[in-house]
């Protein structure tokens, strides 16, 4: 039995208009699976689908072993949007997340972790009382992102986590997602983005999906031993032809569609 387990998948939103079709994934635990793929095709509906908030309209999303039919806080998500309640201030979001998955611990403790949540996605304290609107986009992306790693979950899934941020944040990011990799405690992770790079950098697997319907078109696996990294990401033979494949793929399937 794998820790994730997708099988034969097909989901619509409305009668007629398949989004995804056909998706088959087994994943293991502490595999961290990059998605690729065009504006479109499907891949925060596939995320939406692994955390329980949409059921497949056939096939089924199970994890060790139990069917996924609602959502849970053993999965942490960044949603594309942020997903942050705009009436509360960002350090009460995350606040909620954390009370909901520890109920009985004291608030003062709680709120100690928010803080430190904050500081390591490199947010001030005084984020704490500032609402969403008062913050940059790349600032409530922060907020998300230790929202979600707040909760302590075995699963994340994340939906272009970095999109709003500056060059040098986002490296600090990447690296800090690139640990949950590492270690004896490492999670579970779906990470979509637009970023080739980016999923080399991070990905122990990485997907395309195409489009109309959405399905899984190209796979590579990276080897632990054998990953990219800032320094040879540009510069290995290897890794070159792995980005020049992965966007080929995504290319040619974007190519299809203006057909
Ligand atoms: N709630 C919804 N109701 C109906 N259709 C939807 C809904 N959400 C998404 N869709 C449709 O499903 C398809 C896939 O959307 P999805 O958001 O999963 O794409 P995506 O790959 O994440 O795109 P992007 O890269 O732009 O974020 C699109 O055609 C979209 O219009
Ligand atoms: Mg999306």
């Amino acid at each position: 039995m794998q820790y994730v387990e997708i099988k034969d998948l097909t989901f619509s939103y409305e009668e007629g208009k398949v989004i995804l079709e056909n998706i088959d994934l087994n994943v293991e635990k502490g595999e961290f699976i990059c998605i690729l793929g065009q504006s479109g095709c499907g891949k925060s509906t596939l995320l939406r689908l692994i955390a329980g908030l949409e059921r497949p309209s056939s096939g089924t999303v199970c994890i060790d072993g139990e069917e996924v039919t609602e959502a849970s806080l053993e999965r942490g998500v960044v949603f594309q949007d942020y997903g942050l309640f705009p009436w509360m201030t960002a350090g009460k979001n995350i606040l909620l997340a954390l009370e909901q998955k520890y109920p009985k611990r004291p608030k003062k403790e709680l709120k100690e972790i928010v803080y430190s949540k904050l500081k390591e996605v490199g947010l001030d304290r005084s984020v704490y009382n500032k609402y969403p609107r008062e913050l940059s986009g790349g600032m409530q992306q922060r907020c998300a992102i230790a929202q979600a790693l707040s909760i302590e979950s075995p699963i994340l899934l994340m939906d272009e986590p970095f999109g709003a941020l500056d060059a040098v944040t986002r490296a600090t990011l990447q690296d800090m997602v690139r640990n949950l990799l590492e270690g004896e405690n490492r999670k579970t992770v779906f990470f979509v983005t637009h970023d080739v790079d980016e999923a080399l950098l991070l990905g122990s697997r990485i997907i395309v999906l195409g489009q109309s319907p959405g399905r899984i078109i190209y796979t590579c696996e990276i080897s632990k031993d054998n990953r990219p990294t800032r320094d040879t990401q540009f510069t290995n033979p290897a890794f070159l032809e792995m980005r020049n494949q992965l966007i080929g793929y995504i290319n040619r399937d974007v190519a299809e569609k203006l057909k």
